[in-house]
């Protein structure tokens, strides 16, 4: 009897431990169902970081960011076309102020001699227009010397050279109205002139040439005219100015019936 109410003790207790142990199982997926409540952390050592750094929640945002930094640097490439868009945008509101400019006038020159001739005659035009001024400069300056620079000139005529401008804008777009002036170089207008206008397309471009020389020879000026009409590609080339560069009289009349008057 004894050995049964042991027995049926040791059973009793088997029985407690038993479902003791059950218990403890059963928490432990509730344990590792915590563990796979973080996904992406698979491997226990990755979760590590992942949980204790919220650097690495940013530095698995640096790939975001990098990403974002992809995505502004795809932003800032995309904006590169933008920018260029936008430096377009710039160019079109450049074209714009040009537009809004109308009557944007240069008055560009080459002039050779010490006496200035053709800039007087420049000068006086831009005070009275309120143009721009520019004196073309040769890349290789012309000879001093009266004898050696004609020799050059005429060299230079002869083979319709273009002789390059040391400072020679890259744009004349923003100006729709250009006069160009020079002296009469061996009965036509000098190469470099030609250099000018080649430079450009000019089309729509309202041209009005001014010169002067020592004879004041209109047949000299014709054929300079014909110059300046041939390589001013597009240009609408109007009749020329030809007086001497202290006719300010002559200046301002010729002017007034380009409508130029102020
Ligand atoms: C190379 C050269 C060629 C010239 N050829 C002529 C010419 O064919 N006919 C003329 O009347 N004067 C000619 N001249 C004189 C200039 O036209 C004149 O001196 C003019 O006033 C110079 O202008 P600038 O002071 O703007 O250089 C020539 C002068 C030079 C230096």
């Amino acid at each position: 009897m004894m050995k049964k109410v042991m027995s049926l003790l040791m059973a009793a207790v088997l029985v407690f431990a038993l479902a003791a142990c059950g218990q403890t199982q059963q928490t432990k997926p509730t344990d590792s169902s915590v563990t796979d409540t973080q996904p992406g952390s698979t491997s226990g050592s990755e979760e590590t970081p992942a949980q204790s750094e919220p650097e690495t929640t940013e530095s698995s945002e640096s790939p975001e960011t990098t990403a974002s930094s992809e995505a502004s640097e795809t932003t800032a490439s995309s904006e590169t076309p933008e920018t260029t868009e936008s430096s377009e945008a710039l160019e079109t509101t450049a074209s714009v102020e040009t537009t809004d400019t109308v009557g944007k006038t240069l008055i560009v020159y080459f002039s050779w001699s010490t006496s200035g001739n053709t800039e007087k005659m420049a000068t006086y035009i831009q005070e009275q227009t309120g143009g721009d001024l520019l004196e073309l400069e040769p890349l290789n300056p012309y000879p001093t010397d009266y004898e050696e620079c004609g020799e050059v000139a005429q060299v230079e005529r002869d083979e319709n050279a273009r002789p390059k401008i040391a400072n020679l804008p890259e744009s004349i777009a923003e100006y729709d109205t250009v006069f160009v002036g020079y002296p009469i170089w061996w009965h036509t207008a000098p190469m470099i002139i030609g250099t000018f206008l080649e430079s450009y397309d000019l089309t729509g471009v309202e041209i009005y040439p001014f010169a002067q020389s020592a004879s004041m020879d209109t047949e000299q000026f014709d054929n300079s005219m014909e110059f300046v009409r041939e390589y001013a590609s597009g240009a609408n080339v109007h009749d020329g100015l030809f007086v001497s560069a202290s006719d300010t009289e002559g200046m301002q009349a010729y002017l007034e019936a380009n409508g130029f008057a102020q």
